[in-house]
């Protein structure tokens, strides 16, 4: 009788388990830059119903009674399971958008892989963040003004191994109770655009960058800092949710990060996809995910390492929405514009600030040349073989790849 009645609820449950998932997301918003397995295959590659993170070791973090966060209860409804929910969403914050932070998790055994690489905000809390709009220490800052980019952004990253703890809340410009530009959370934050459903997806390279939306050198508010100073953000639960154990790994439980030289199955030392990329036919040739050259350029050709030339970087960087160069900043007022965060760090020589910045890293973020993709020295800092493959970012990173010696 007991058995019966069990299985009798076990089956009503598969049912209603089975048949929860709505169509979701609605259509591909993947663009070429976009790391992962191409989402059209997904029936394919993962089996009907099947997910890319099935099997993975994340997980929703749901509130004390078990139940999902506010911003992700109807996704708890519609889909399959709350893991589900909490990667894919739909999320609900009025379509006013939302922003995730993407913390270090590796004090409880969750190894970065490539967030460490890729640092990109400071925690409104530390006179670094307040004073310097470009800081970037503490983890890896995204978001959108559109709520349905989500889907994207997640997969994305999951799938470049940006691994650790996620943190979203509710609200770009505006929305939630808390959003990105109230100055409060973060000083800066990169922006994931809208793709429309009439786009030709063959003509989107990265939704992630390219727009000119970012939250960058905006900064913490300051009316903040003294209540908010070297302790937590106080933040609303209400309109925030936490994935834990972000990321791809090939296995569950995968100790912590390999060397960035060797080789390793765990992940190579790149920020893109450990998986094929979607159509794998972009045509600008991305070096993160070319084969590790192993020509150093800095084969001992000087054995007088005392004296290294005070240089500019040779790379442009970012001045709010605007691309700059070392040239920029000595022209016009040079002491406004090498007093701006970070442009003196960049161009020393220039800035008349070789005492102080001749080995330091840049301040700000840069161009590669290669697919103008936009770094900061984490880039480098985090995986100094990088500094062989891309040789400029030895004049440019000069702290993270020993310009200096
Ligand atoms: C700064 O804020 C972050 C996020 O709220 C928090 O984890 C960290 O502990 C805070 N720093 C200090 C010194 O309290």
């Amino acid at each position: 009788m007991f058995l019966k009645l069990l299985s009798t609820s076990l089956s009503l449950s598969l049912a209603v388990l089975t048949s929860a998932d709505i169509t979701w997301p609605l259509y591909s918003q993947q663009c070429r830059d976009d790391a992962g397995p191409p989402f059209l295959d997904d029936e394919e590659t993962f089996g009907q119903g099947g997910k890319y993170h099935d099997g993975s070791a994340a997980y929703p973090q749901l509130l004390e009674d078990g139940s999902c966060a506010k911003p992700l209860q109807g996704a708890c409804v519609s889909r399959d399971d709350k893991k589900t929910a909490y990667l894919e969403g739909p999320i609900d914050c009025g379509n006013k958008g939302w922003y995730c932070r993407i913390y270090n998790d590796e004090e409880n055994g969750w190894a970065n892989i490539n967030l460490v690489g890729d640092y990109n905000f400071g925690n409104c809390n530390s006179t670094s963040s307040f004073e310097d709009a470009g800081y970037d220490r503490d983890g890896h800052c995204h978001g959108s003004s559109v709520d349905n980019t989500y889907y994207w952004w997640i997969r994305d990253h999951w799938h470049r191994q940006y691994n650790g703890r996620v943190r979203c809340c509710c609200g770009w410009y505006e929305g939630g109770t808390q959003p990105l530009f109230s100055g409060r959370i973060a000083n800066r934050c990169d922006y994931r655009r809208l793709v429309t459903e009439t786009e030709n997806l063959d003509n989107c390279r990265d939704a992630n960058e390219g727009h000119n939306l970012g939250y960058d050198d905006i900064g913490c508010d300051a009316s903040y800092q003294s209540s908010q100073l070297n302790t937590p953000i106080p933040e609303d639960d209400d309109v925030c949710w936490e994935i834990q154990r972000f990321g791809f790994t090939e296995e569950v439980g995968s100790p912590p990060t390999q060397s960035p030289d060797a080789p390793s199955p765990v992940a190579s030392p790149t920020t893109e996809s450990p998986v094929a990329s979607p159509s794998t036919s972009s045509p600008v040739s991305d070096p993160t995910t070319s084969a590790p050259v192993s020509s150093p350029v800095n084969d001992d050709e000087d054995d007088d390492p005392e004296e290294a030339e005070c240089v500019d970087s040779p790379l442009d960087f970012m001045v709010g929405l605007r691309i700059r160069t070392c040239n920029w900043a000595g022209n016009g007022n040079s002491a406004k514009r090498c007093a701006k965060p970070g442009v003196a760090k960049h161009c020393p020589a220039t800035c008349g600030k070789c005492d102080e910045f001749k080995c330091a890293d840049s301040g700000r973020r840069f161009i590669l040349e290669e697919n103008g993709k936009k770094k900061r020295c984490g880039f480098f800092a985090n995986n100094p073989s990088r500094c062989d493959r891309f040789d400029y970012a030895v004049e440019t990173c000069r702290e993270s790849c020993s310009y200096c010696g």
